[in-house]
Protein backbone atom coordinates (compact mmCIF):
# COMPACT_ATOMS: atom_id res chain seq x y z
CA UNK A 1 0.00 0.00 0.00
CA UNK A 2 1.60 3.53 -0.87
CA UNK A 3 1.82 5.66 1.92
CA UNK A 4 0.81 9.47 2.03
CA UNK A 5 3.79 11.90 2.99
CA UNK A 6 1.59 14.85 3.95
CA UNK A 7 -1.90 15.20 5.20
CA UNK A 8 -2.31 18.78 4.77
CA UNK A 9 -5.05 19.91 2.07
CA UNK A 10 -4.64 22.04 -0.57
CA UNK A 11 -4.16 25.93 -0.36
CA UNK A 12 -2.06 28.27 -0.13
CA UNK A 13 1.68 28.84 0.73
CA UNK A 14 0.46 27.95 4.33
CA UNK A 15 -0.44 24.20 4.59
CA UNK A 16 -3.82 24.30 5.36
CA UNK A 17 -5.76 21.28 7.46
CA UNK A 18 -7.92 18.50 5.35
CA UNK A 19 -10.47 17.06 7.23
CA UNK A 20 -10.45 12.84 7.97
CA UNK A 21 -13.05 10.90 9.25
CA UNK A 22 -12.02 9.11 12.37
CA UNK A 23 -12.12 5.55 12.22
CA UNK A 24 -12.40 4.48 16.20
CA UNK A 25 -12.43 6.12 19.29
CA UNK A 26 -11.74 4.21 22.34
CA UNK A 27 -11.93 5.42 26.22
CA UNK A 28 -8.23 4.65 27.72
CA UNK A 29 -8.85 6.40 31.36
CA UNK A 30 -10.74 8.76 32.86
CA UNK A 31 -9.12 11.36 30.69
CA UNK A 32 -7.67 9.79 27.29
CA UNK A 33 -8.86 8.95 24.17
CA UNK A 34 -7.32 6.60 21.46
CA UNK A 35 -8.31 8.32 17.75
CA UNK A 36 -7.55 5.66 14.90
CA UNK A 37 -7.32 6.86 11.62
CA UNK A 38 -7.21 4.51 8.43
CA UNK A 39 -4.74 6.51 6.39
CA UNK A 40 -1.22 4.89 5.83
CA UNK A 41 1.06 7.63 6.50
CA UNK A 42 4.77 8.13 6.39
CA UNK A 43 6.08 8.85 9.39
CA UNK A 44 8.66 9.02 12.15
CA UNK A 45 7.76 7.63 15.67
CA UNK A 46 7.16 10.53 17.22
CA UNK A 47 6.37 13.16 14.93
CA UNK A 48 3.20 15.16 15.76
CA UNK A 49 -0.02 16.24 14.16
CA UNK A 50 -1.46 19.06 14.40
CA UNK A 51 -5.15 18.60 14.86
CA UNK A 52 -8.08 21.10 14.64
CA UNK A 53 -12.01 21.58 14.54
CA UNK A 54 -13.20 24.68 13.08
CA UNK A 55 -14.28 27.07 15.73
CA UNK A 56 -12.13 25.55 18.87
CA UNK A 57 -8.42 25.44 17.62
CA UNK A 58 -5.90 23.57 16.65
CA UNK A 59 -3.11 21.43 18.95
CA UNK A 60 -0.07 19.58 18.57
CA UNK A 61 -0.64 15.76 19.23
CA UNK A 62 1.50 12.89 18.98
CA UNK A 63 1.49 10.18 16.70
CA UNK A 64 1.50 7.05 19.23
CA UNK A 65 1.59 4.02 16.65
CA UNK A 66 3.96 3.01 14.26
CA UNK A 67 1.51 0.95 11.43
CA UNK A 68 1.35 1.01 7.78
CA UNK A 69 -2.60 0.68 7.41
CA UNK A 70 -3.46 3.74 9.57
CA UNK A 71 -2.18 5.79 12.88
CA UNK A 72 -3.63 6.46 16.26
CA UNK A 73 -3.33 9.23 18.58
CA UNK A 74 -4.25 9.18 22.37
CA UNK A 75 -5.33 12.65 23.65
CA UNK A 76 -5.96 13.92 26.78
CA UNK A 77 -9.17 15.57 27.62
CA UNK A 78 -7.31 18.81 29.41
CA UNK A 79 -9.09 22.23 27.77
CA UNK A 80 -11.66 23.31 25.46
CA UNK A 81 -10.26 21.72 21.88
CA UNK A 82 -9.06 18.22 23.89
CA UNK A 83 -12.15 17.70 25.52
CA UNK A 84 -14.60 18.38 22.45
CA UNK A 85 -12.55 16.23 20.06
CA UNK A 86 -12.34 13.52 23.16
CA UNK A 87 -16.47 13.91 22.90
CA UNK A 88 -16.32 12.91 19.04
CA UNK A 89 -17.64 9.77 17.41
CA UNK A 90 -16.57 7.25 14.83
CA UNK A 91 -16.86 9.43 11.53
CA UNK A 92 -17.39 12.71 12.79
CA UNK A 93 -14.56 14.40 10.94
CA UNK A 94 -11.41 16.21 12.29
CA UNK A 95 -9.19 18.53 10.99
CA UNK A 96 -5.47 17.37 10.27
CA UNK A 97 -2.20 18.45 8.87
CA UNK A 98 1.53 17.15 9.43
CA UNK A 99 3.02 14.84 10.48
CA UNK A 100 5.58 17.81 11.50
CA UNK A 101 8.67 17.74 13.67
CA UNK A 102 11.74 15.50 14.22
CA UNK A 103 10.85 12.07 15.94
CA UNK A 104 13.57 9.41 17.09
CA UNK A 105 16.13 8.48 14.37
CA UNK A 106 15.65 5.09 14.47
CA UNK A 107 17.42 4.13 11.92
CA UNK A 108 20.80 5.83 12.57
CA UNK A 109 20.27 4.10 16.35
CA UNK A 110 20.06 0.25 15.20
CA UNK A 111 22.70 -1.66 17.28
CA UNK A 112 22.12 -0.21 20.62
CA UNK A 113 20.43 -1.89 23.55
CA UNK A 114 17.68 0.78 24.18
CA UNK A 115 15.46 2.19 27.22
CA UNK A 116 12.61 3.42 26.64
CA UNK A 117 11.13 5.89 29.90
CA UNK A 118 8.23 7.18 30.00
CA UNK A 119 6.14 9.12 32.22
CA UNK A 120 1.83 9.64 32.35
CA UNK A 121 1.06 11.13 29.17
CA UNK A 122 4.73 10.71 27.99
CA UNK A 123 4.04 7.34 27.28
CA UNK A 124 2.21 8.02 23.90
CA UNK A 125 4.74 9.06 21.91
CA UNK A 126 6.88 6.41 23.25
CA UNK A 127 4.39 3.86 22.40
CA UNK A 128 5.28 5.12 18.87
CA UNK A 129 8.86 4.08 19.01
CA UNK A 130 7.95 0.76 20.94
CA UNK A 131 6.50 -0.20 17.65
CA UNK A 132 9.05 0.47 15.31
CA UNK A 133 10.97 -1.43 17.63
CA UNK A 134 8.88 -4.59 17.61
CA UNK A 135 8.59 -4.11 13.83
CA UNK A 136 12.25 -4.14 13.38
CA UNK A 137 13.38 -6.47 16.64
CA UNK A 138 16.47 -8.25 15.10
CA UNK A 139 17.92 -4.62 14.68
CA UNK A 140 18.67 -3.66 18.30
CA UNK A 141 20.02 -5.09 21.48
CA UNK A 142 18.15 -5.33 24.81
CA UNK A 143 15.37 -2.91 24.72
CA UNK A 144 13.72 -2.45 28.39
CA UNK A 145 10.34 -0.55 28.78
CA UNK A 146 10.09 2.27 32.06
CA UNK A 147 6.74 3.42 32.68
CA UNK A 148 5.38 5.29 35.26
CA UNK A 149 2.21 6.50 36.37
CA UNK A 150 0.54 8.38 39.37
CA UNK A 151 -2.07 6.24 40.08
CA UNK A 152 -3.53 2.71 38.84
CA UNK A 153 -6.52 4.58 36.90
CA UNK A 154 -3.94 6.40 34.30
CA UNK A 155 -1.60 3.46 33.20
CA UNK A 156 -2.11 4.00 29.78
CA UNK A 157 -1.39 1.41 26.98
CA UNK A 158 -2.29 -1.72 30.00
CA UNK A 159 -3.60 -3.53 27.08
CA UNK A 160 -0.07 -3.90 24.79
CA UNK A 161 1.72 -4.65 28.16
CA UNK A 162 1.31 -8.31 27.83
CA UNK A 163 2.63 -8.59 23.96
CA UNK A 164 5.48 -5.65 24.79
CA UNK A 165 6.30 -8.80 27.45
CA UNK A 166 6.96 -11.39 25.07
CA UNK A 167 9.80 -9.20 23.18
CA UNK A 168 11.16 -6.67 25.50
CA UNK A 169 11.48 -6.41 29.41
CA UNK A 170 8.88 -4.24 30.63
CA UNK A 171 8.79 -2.31 34.30
CA UNK A 172 5.79 -0.61 35.08
CA UNK A 173 4.98 1.75 38.41
CA UNK A 174 2.64 3.83 39.93
CA UNK A 175 3.65 6.74 42.36
CA UNK A 176 0.54 5.56 44.84
CA UNK A 177 -1.82 2.29 44.76
CA UNK A 178 -4.77 0.63 46.61
CA UNK A 179 -3.93 -2.96 47.94
CA UNK A 180 -5.22 -4.38 45.42
CA UNK A 181 -2.75 -3.25 42.62
CA UNK A 182 -0.54 -5.79 41.94
CA UNK A 183 2.56 -4.34 40.56
CA UNK A 184 5.37 -1.76 41.73
CA UNK A 185 4.64 1.52 43.86
CA UNK A 186 7.28 3.82 44.29
CA UNK A 187 9.07 6.40 41.06
CA UNK A 188 10.01 5.28 37.90
CA UNK A 189 14.17 6.82 38.89
CA UNK A 190 13.70 4.09 41.78
CA UNK A 191 12.94 1.10 38.89
CA UNK A 192 15.67 2.04 37.32
CA UNK A 193 18.60 2.12 40.26
CA UNK A 194 17.01 -1.64 40.71
CA UNK A 195 17.55 -2.51 37.00
CA UNK A 196 20.91 -3.58 35.74
CA UNK A 197 21.40 -3.00 31.62
CA UNK A 198 24.00 -3.72 29.67
CA UNK A 199 26.19 -0.93 29.63
CA UNK A 200 28.02 -1.21 26.08
CA UNK A 201 26.35 0.56 23.04
CA UNK A 202 22.88 2.32 24.33
CA UNK A 203 20.35 4.96 23.91
CA UNK A 204 17.80 6.20 26.43
CA UNK A 205 14.87 8.11 25.45
CA UNK A 206 13.22 9.87 27.80
CA UNK A 207 9.81 11.56 27.51
CA UNK A 208 7.23 12.83 30.72
CA UNK A 209 6.61 15.90 33.20
CA UNK A 210 9.54 18.13 33.28
CA UNK A 211 10.77 16.74 36.91
CA UNK A 212 11.03 13.67 35.83
CA UNK A 213 12.70 14.23 33.04
CA UNK A 214 15.27 16.19 35.70
CA UNK A 215 15.61 13.12 37.57
CA UNK A 216 15.91 10.28 34.97
CA UNK A 217 18.90 12.26 33.61
CA UNK A 218 20.62 12.68 36.50
CA UNK A 219 20.82 8.86 37.43
CA UNK A 220 21.12 8.09 33.30
CA UNK A 221 24.24 10.20 33.47
CA UNK A 222 25.09 8.34 37.06
CA UNK A 223 24.72 4.96 35.17
CA UNK A 224 27.13 5.88 32.36
CA UNK A 225 24.86 7.66 29.75
CA UNK A 226 26.58 10.15 27.57
CA UNK A 227 24.57 13.27 26.59
CA UNK A 228 24.30 11.76 22.94
CA UNK A 229 23.23 8.89 24.20
CA UNK A 230 20.09 10.61 25.66
CA UNK A 231 17.10 11.72 23.59
CA UNK A 232 14.00 13.79 25.00
CA UNK A 233 10.53 14.56 23.93
CA UNK A 234 9.83 18.37 24.61
CA UNK A 235 6.24 19.89 24.72
CA UNK A 236 6.01 23.35 24.05
CA UNK A 237 2.67 25.43 23.25
CA UNK A 238 2.96 25.68 19.15
CA UNK A 239 0.81 27.96 16.40
CA UNK A 240 2.31 26.82 12.72
CA UNK A 241 4.37 24.14 14.10
CA UNK A 242 6.57 24.87 10.73
CA UNK A 243 9.32 27.27 12.16
CA UNK A 244 7.53 30.26 10.70
CA UNK A 245 5.92 32.27 14.05
CA UNK A 246 8.53 31.94 16.76
CA UNK A 247 5.71 31.33 19.06
CA UNK A 248 7.21 27.71 20.14
CA UNK A 249 10.81 29.04 19.92
CA UNK A 250 13.37 28.71 23.34
CA UNK A 251 16.64 30.22 23.40
CA UNK A 252 16.60 29.64 19.56
CA UNK A 253 15.51 26.57 19.49
CA UNK A 254 12.07 25.40 17.44
CA UNK A 255 10.19 22.61 19.30
CA UNK A 256 8.16 22.39 16.05
CA UNK A 257 10.48 21.70 13.66
CA UNK A 258 13.98 20.95 15.38
CA UNK A 259 12.19 18.65 17.82
CA UNK A 260 9.72 17.90 19.41
CA UNK A 261 12.75 14.67 20.06
CA UNK A 262 16.22 16.42 20.73
CA UNK A 263 19.20 14.51 21.41
CA UNK A 264 19.89 16.30 24.90
CA UNK A 265 23.39 17.37 24.42
CA UNK A 266 21.81 19.63 21.82
CA UNK A 267 19.50 21.05 24.29
CA UNK A 268 21.13 20.56 27.74
CA UNK A 269 21.21 24.16 28.63
CA UNK A 270 17.45 24.90 28.93
CA UNK A 271 17.61 21.54 30.85
CA UNK A 272 19.31 23.91 34.03
C1 LIG B 1 4.88 18.15 20.37
C2 LIG B 1 3.66 17.99 21.24
C3 LIG B 1 3.03 16.76 21.31
C4 LIG B 1 1.89 16.58 22.10
N1 LIG B 1 1.31 15.36 22.12
C5 LIG B 1 0.18 15.19 22.83
C6 LIG B 1 -0.48 13.93 22.82
O1 LIG B 1 -0.04 12.96 22.21
N2 LIG B 1 -1.64 13.83 23.51
C7 LIG B 1 -2.17 14.89 24.23
O2 LIG B 1 -3.23 14.72 24.83
N3 LIG B 1 -1.56 16.08 24.27
C8 LIG B 1 -0.40 16.26 23.57
N4 LIG B 1 0.21 17.49 23.60
C9 LIG B 1 -0.38 18.56 24.42
C10 LIG B 1 -1.58 19.19 23.69
O3 LIG B 1 -1.14 19.85 22.53
C11 LIG B 1 -2.29 20.17 24.65
O4 LIG B 1 -2.82 19.45 25.71
C12 LIG B 1 -3.38 20.93 23.91
O5 LIG B 1 -2.79 21.96 23.15
C13 LIG B 1 -4.40 21.50 24.85
O6 LIG B 1 -5.33 22.20 24.04
P1 LIG B 1 -6.77 22.61 24.60
O7 LIG B 1 -7.35 23.63 23.68
O8 LIG B 1 -7.59 21.39 24.85
O9 LIG B 1 -6.42 23.22 26.02
P2 LIG B 1 -6.48 24.78 26.41
O10 LIG B 1 -7.91 25.18 26.45
O11 LIG B 1 -5.51 25.55 25.60
O12 LIG B 1 -5.89 24.65 27.90
C14 LIG B 1 -6.75 24.49 28.99
C15 LIG B 1 -5.94 24.35 30.25
O13 LIG B 1 -5.21 23.11 30.24
C16 LIG B 1 -3.84 23.35 30.48
N5 LIG B 1 -3.10 22.42 29.67
C17 LIG B 1 -2.82 22.53 28.36
N6 LIG B 1 -2.11 21.49 27.96
C18 LIG B 1 -1.93 20.69 29.03
C19 LIG B 1 -1.29 19.47 29.26
N7 LIG B 1 -0.65 18.83 28.25
N8 LIG B 1 -1.33 18.90 30.48
C20 LIG B 1 -1.97 19.55 31.49
N9 LIG B 1 -2.59 20.72 31.34
C21 LIG B 1 -2.56 21.29 30.15
C22 LIG B 1 -3.59 24.78 30.04
O14 LIG B 1 -2.48 25.30 30.73
C23 LIG B 1 -4.89 25.44 30.43
O15 LIG B 1 -4.87 25.80 31.79
C24 LIG B 1 1.37 17.69 22.84
C25 LIG B 1 2.00 18.92 22.78
C26 LIG B 1 3.14 19.07 22.00
C27 LIG B 1 3.82 20.41 21.95
S1 LIG C 1 5.10 26.80 16.23
FE1 LIG C 1 5.56 28.44 14.89
S2 LIG C 1 7.71 28.38 14.85
FE2 LIG C 1 7.23 26.61 15.98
Amino acid sequence: MKKIKKLEGEGNHYSVPKLYAINSIKKQTEDEYLLRFDVPLEHEPAQFIQVSLLGHGEAPISICSFQDEYFEMSIRAVGNLTRKLCALKKGDKVGLRGPYGKGYPMESLKGNNVLVIGGGCGVAPMRSAIQYLERHRSDFGDVALYFGYRNPKEVLFAEDFNKWKKTFRVHVTVDKAPKSWKGEVGLITELLQKDSFDNTNKVAFVCGPPVMIKFVIALLKERGFNDDQIFLSHERMMKCATGMCGHCMIEGVYTCKDGPVFRYDGVKDLHG
